[in-house]
């Protein structure tokens, strides 16, 4: 689309809800002015701004603490998967936290969607981060959140054609490492540090991913949920503070035994993983991803099992139907 052209302007994709006719709205098919293209708009305490203009303060505890909690909710054709879940793990997060929330869920969902249209995002992910905020200065203790109110950000990531990642038809590679994480992983907090090590580590072995082991048993990947396949049975960990709750391992879950499969949810070894017929991970921007390799040893044929290709399919069918 030529910028002489274009009806969308960043004006109108700033200004603020419930102005009419929002020339956005009509106008907006995905397709961003050239001009504007490298410049998203996001929500920040209330408003939406383009990025560059979008600020936290230094004494913000998410940056000096890591005092926060995120989602991420992917977008299919326009549309959120499966809101209501990361919604209600939002809740719980910020309560086992002692946050409050700091919009309700309504309004976070017009917030999702505002950021899905003004950024004409068809395929992608919304980023949602809420942190404990800015006391003014840097202190161990909790502020009072009478006068420090949570500070929320979110942004959108564009990944036309998220589904279609051809990954998912050769499968990837993951390695092991040992899990040093803190013990609260059920937490979707921004401690994000030890997954981006462990995604290095599987960077520079020529991998993909990396499972984490406690104790010998694998507990979840670096950003998704670990399962192998065995004789027809699909085992994962089961649920625990040990591993993220995942919104995509309870939809896959409940998909897989619509189907009449069997799911056993137990401890598995890694030395179980390598013997096992397929394996496979879920998160929400990866949905079912088949793994093919556990460090040097090669599963069943070496190509995405039946059992992965299946659900995956089955995932992305069922939530596309029910996205909103
Ligand atoms: C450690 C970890 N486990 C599991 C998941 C998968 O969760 P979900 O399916 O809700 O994306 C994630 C997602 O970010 C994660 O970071």
């Amino acid at each position: 689309m030529q910028g002489a052209f274009c009806t969308c302007s960043i004006a109108a994709r700033l200004s603020p809800i419930g102005l009419d006719p929002p020339l956005y709205l009509a106008e907006y098919h995905g397709e961003l002015c050239q001009e504007e293209s490298m410049s998203r708009i996001v929500y920040v305490n209330g408003e939406y701004l383009l990025e560059e203009e979008a600020k936290v303060s230094i004494f913000d505890r998410g940056f000096l603490m890591a005092d926060g909690v995120y989602e991420v909710t992917s977008v299919l054709g326009g549309k959120l998967l499966d809101f209501a879940g990361h919604a209600a793990r939002l809740q719980r997060s910020l309560s086992e936290l002692e946050m409050a929330a700091p919009v309700d869920m309504d309004e976070l969902l017009s917030i999702h969607r505002e950021l899905v249209t003004r950024n004409g995002i068809t395929d992608g992910m919304i980023y949602l981060q809420i942190t404990r905020g800015n006391p003014g200065d840097r202190d161990f203790t909790f502020p009072d959140p009478a006068t420090t109110p949570s500070t929320i950000v979110l942004f959108s990531q564009s990944k036309p054609g998220l589904a279609e990642n051809p990954a998912a038809k050769q499968g990837i590679k993951v390695i092991s490492i040992e899990d040093i994480r803190w013990g609260r992983r059920d937490i979707k907090t921004v401690q994000l540090l030890y997954p981006s090590m462990g995604k290095m580590m599987a960077k520079k072995a020529g991998a993909d991913d990396a499972w984490m082991v406690e104790d010998g048993h694998v507990t979840e990947g670096t950003s998704n949920n670990a399962y192998i396949v065995k004789n027809g049975k699909i085992i994962t960990r089961h649920l625990g503070n040990e591993i993220l709750h995942g919104i995509t391992r309870a939809a896959v879950l409940r998909f897989a035994k619509e189907a009449q499969m069997v799911v056993e949810e137990r401890p598995f070894t890694i030395a179980e993983a390598k013997q096992a017929d397929e394996a496979f991970i879920t998160s929400a921007s990866a949905f079912v991803m088949p793994v093919v390799q556990i460090d040097d040893a090669k599963l069943g044929t070496g190509k995405p099992g039946p059992v992965a290709t299946r659900l995956r399919e089955i995932y992305l069918d069922e939530s596309r139907k029910a996205a909103i």
